[in-house]
């Protein structure tokens, strides 16, 4: 490779070293334009490994900020941290910044993002993590609705995500603040995939927020439907389907998100059906897709700010737990 071709590669500063740090470590670690400038968090971390180094590690984002200057930053912390630190990035560097879901935790921290676009460029900058739409039994299932219109109209979608997370107690509340926060992001991302986000119909929220009901309408082929999520905590294993019914036609469309497999039926008859080759780890099979998105030159507009924003609108619409 000549001088000219070399590409410099992006310097990204990761902040917050908890859980799902480790699959955007591994997936970041695949590439090989990607160098980890620096890593960012207050707790009691193990010191991060990459590519055989340790990159430098700070106590707090704007001590970071005071040495270094990124290409990405990602931000895997705590859900109610993600405004603040977000508003630090967007004023202290001219990174990138990958927020992960949900991108804020009420609508006020919404309006006041909207209100620094002026002073910096938000929309062009900010990139929300919303993972579930690049899950490969999602792609499946859009590509192959896409390809027939003949099946008419969604008319009802019914997707139960479940977590083991009642094991975790207290400290689950502290990171994901409720089922719904966690989950019905996860859920709504998902669904524009393959239908038009319209507004909550009803909600309700169980077991002090480690359980949530909510019907979401929509609009799918010019025509309005609804979406039937249920979310729980509840439980000691991990959990997350969804169904699609074409009630003009007869199909349903069934996928499993936690296998990342899928098939499609009309009465008694299989008419389409989708595995994987049990050899990529799902939180990776997520990740590793909108890496590629938004590191290609047209990052997909599902992790875009204008898709945070619809998504937030219908998610943040409904109040948290007492
Ligand atoms: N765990 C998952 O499977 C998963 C999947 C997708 C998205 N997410 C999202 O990722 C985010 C983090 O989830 P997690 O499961 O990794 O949580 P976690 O609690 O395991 O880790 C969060 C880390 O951030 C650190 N932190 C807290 N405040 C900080 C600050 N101001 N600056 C830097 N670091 C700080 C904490 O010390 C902790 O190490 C949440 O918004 C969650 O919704 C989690």
């Amino acid at each position: 490779m000549t001088q000219r071709e070399r590409v410099e590669p992006v310097r990204v500063g990761l902040v917050g070293i908890g859980v799902i740090a480790a699959t955007h470590l591994t997936v970041l670690a695949e590439r090989p334009d990607v160098e980890l400038e620096f890593t960012v968090d207050p707790g009691p971390v193990e010191p991060v490994e990459f590519r055989g180094g340790r990159p430098p590690h700070y106590g707090g984002l704007g001590e970071a900020l005071d040495g270094h200057r990124p290409d990405l930053l990602v931000l895997a912390t705590p859900t109610e941290t993600h405004a603040e630190l977000l508003t630090t990035a967007l004023l202290r560097s001219t990174a990138r910044i990958l927020v992960e879901k949900p991108l804020v935790h009420d609508r006020a921290s919404l309006a006041a993002l909207r209100a620094l676009d002026g002073k910096s460029d938000v929309r062009g900058r900010v990139f929300t993590a919303h993972h579930f739409a690049f899950s490969p039994e999602v792609d499946w299932a859009a590509d192959l609705i896409a390809a027939h219109p003949d099946w008419g109209p969604v008319t009802t979608v019914t997707s139960a995500f479940y977590d083991p997370y009642v094991l975790r107690g207290p400290e689950a509340f502290a990171s994901y603040v409720s089922s719904w926060t966690d989950s019905g992001v996860n859920q709504l991302s998902m669904l524009t995939r393959f239908v038009d986000l319209v507004g909550v119909r009803s909600f309700r929220q169980t077991d002090s927020g480690a359980s949530a009901w909510c019907a979401v309408d929509f609009r799918s082929r010019g025509e309005a439907g609804t979406a039937r999520l249920r979310s729980s905590w509840l439980t000691g294993s991990s959990s997350k389907e969804s169904s699609l019914a074409f009630g003009r036609s007869g199909v349903e469309v069934w996928i499993d998100h936690t296998a990342m497999t899928g098939f499609a039926a009309r009465d008694g008859e299989l008419l389409a059906a989708f595995g994987n080759d049990g050899r990529t780890e799902r939180k990776v099979a997520h990740y590793r897709p909108l890496y590629a998105s938004l590191f290609s030159g047209r990052p997909d507009p599902v992790i875009g700010f204008e898709a945070a924003e619809r998504i937030t609108a219908i998610h943040r619409a409904v109040p948290d737990p007492e």
